[in-house]
């Protein structure tokens, strides 16, 4: 529910695309958004206003001189309630509309006559987009404070592939969810490493950790959407990078830590959520072992360096921040970790409490001490985190 109390106008033009905003309305109701869409005469012929009424529990306004307002002043009405005019999709007429400041329909008059930010996720054939007067309106409108979103590059409705595509709906969720966010991180260069590593003992086997990646990727999340600019080294998951992260797919704790140290310098904050392997196999076979060839093969362990004491040994490193997850004294565990380390911040938790789930119970450990918070999905705790990373960082 990260979206709860937000009242998003949801403007909705005539393109194809159009349909995708049936389930980008689904989307920002299950965040909790309250959604008002508003559609141009050309979207209804592509998805009728019954749809997004039934989606949104709302009626839906398209009509400049609808009854219903008893002012006759449906745009201010509606604009004014809004924390955000999203459109999605605009098409390259809309587009166009908006940045001459035209107000020949009720949608582009509520765009004038908003008090409220606008983001645009245009929608058109590629040529379209490509044309001087589209990318004249797409610098004007960016002049005018206007967020544009996207387009995409792929296959088109029309079967010719290139830019014009209106980005995905979890795509366009993602996007506002990062507008809502407070930017504490703005300007922050933030390195972060996620999941588990893996140690091969030959081609196909190998030791690894249990670690889903989830608060790795949750945390990377938080720190775009708060304005950072975020690497996020990963080690072998399923998921693919939060959007506008720059993910480098690293396998063994030798390939992470190689990755981190090119890149620790420049970092303003560290963030060390990956479970790396604390040891590596010195004798990896180049073969793979055969089980009949008489005994037990044995395997020689050597220790993996610690990629984060590491980080936090260089000299004007970045601010460094540490989990631990343990299975008991959480708290005495966590903050011996933090002064081993000489780390200012190490995140807790228990393993019992969030291993592979969407939720998790956090405790920060710093030097004021123990500050639990609340159990939240990851995704919320990892915002928690980032705002705590923030204040504390602001102090230095
Ligand atoms: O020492 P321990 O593995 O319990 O500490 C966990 C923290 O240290 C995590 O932040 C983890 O990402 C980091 N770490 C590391 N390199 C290692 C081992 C742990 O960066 N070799």
């Amino acid at each position: 529910m990260e979206l709860l109390g937000k009242r998003i106008v949801l403007g909705v033009t005539g393109g194809i695309a159009a349909y995708k905003a049936a389930e980008l309305v689904r989307l920002l109701i299950k965040q909790g958004a309250e959604v008002q869409v508003a559609m141009t005469e050309g979207a209804t012929h592509f998805v009728t206003t019954t749809t997004f009424q039934a989606l949104s529990g709302k009626s839906v306004f398209t009509d400049q001189w609808d009854a219903r307002m008893p002012n006759a002043m449906a745009h201010i009405d509606l604009s004014r309630q809004a924390d955000l005019i999203l459109v999605a999709p605009a098409t390259a007429d809309f587009m166009a509309r908006v940045a001459q400041g035209l107000a020949d329909d009720l949608l582009a008059t509520m765009v004038l006559a908003r008090d409220c930010p606008l983001l645009l996720a245009p929608a058109m054939n590629r040529q379209m987009w490509e044309s001087p007067a589209t990318q004249r309106n797409v610098t004007q409108l960016a002049a005018d404070g206007v967020q544009i979103l996207g387009p995409a590059s792929g296959e088109q409705a029309c079967g010719e592939v290139g830019a014009g595509r209106m980005l995905e709906p979890a795509e366009i969720l993602e996007a506002v969810l990062a507008f809502f966010t407070p930017k504490v991180l703005a300007g922050k260069q933030v390195l972060i490493t996620a999941g588990p590593t893996f140690e091969a003992i030959d081609p196909v086997r190998g030791i690894t950790n249990l670690s889903s990646g989830r608060m790795g990727y949750a945390v990377a999340r938080a720190a775009q959407q708060a304005g950072a600019k975020v690497v996020l080294v990963s080690g072998p998951v399923c998921f693919s990078a939060p959007h506008g992260v720059d993910r480098i797919n690293v396998r063994s704790a030798l390939d992470m830590h190689a990755a981190v140290m090119a890149r620790a310098a420049a970092a303003d904050i560290f963030i060390g959520v990956a479970a790396v392997a604390d040891y590596r196999v010195a004798n990896r076979a180049e073969h793979k072992l055969k089980k009949d060839t008489g005994g037990v093969p044995p395997i020689e362990l050597i220790e993996n360096p610690d990629i984060l004491a590491e980080v936090a040994r260089l000299k004007d490193g970045p601010f460094c921040v540490g989990f631990a997850a343990e299975s008991q004294n959480l708290d005495a565990y966590a903050q011996a970790k933090r002064r081993k380390k000489n780390i200012p911040l190490i995140a807790g938790n228990l393993i019992q409490d969030g291993f592979g789930g969407d939720d998790n119970r956090l405790v920060l450990f710093d030097d004021a001490g123990a500050h639990p918070l609340n159990p939240a999905p990851k995704s919320v705790l990892a915002r928690q985190l980032v705002e705590h990373i923030a204040t504390l960082t602001g102090k230095n």
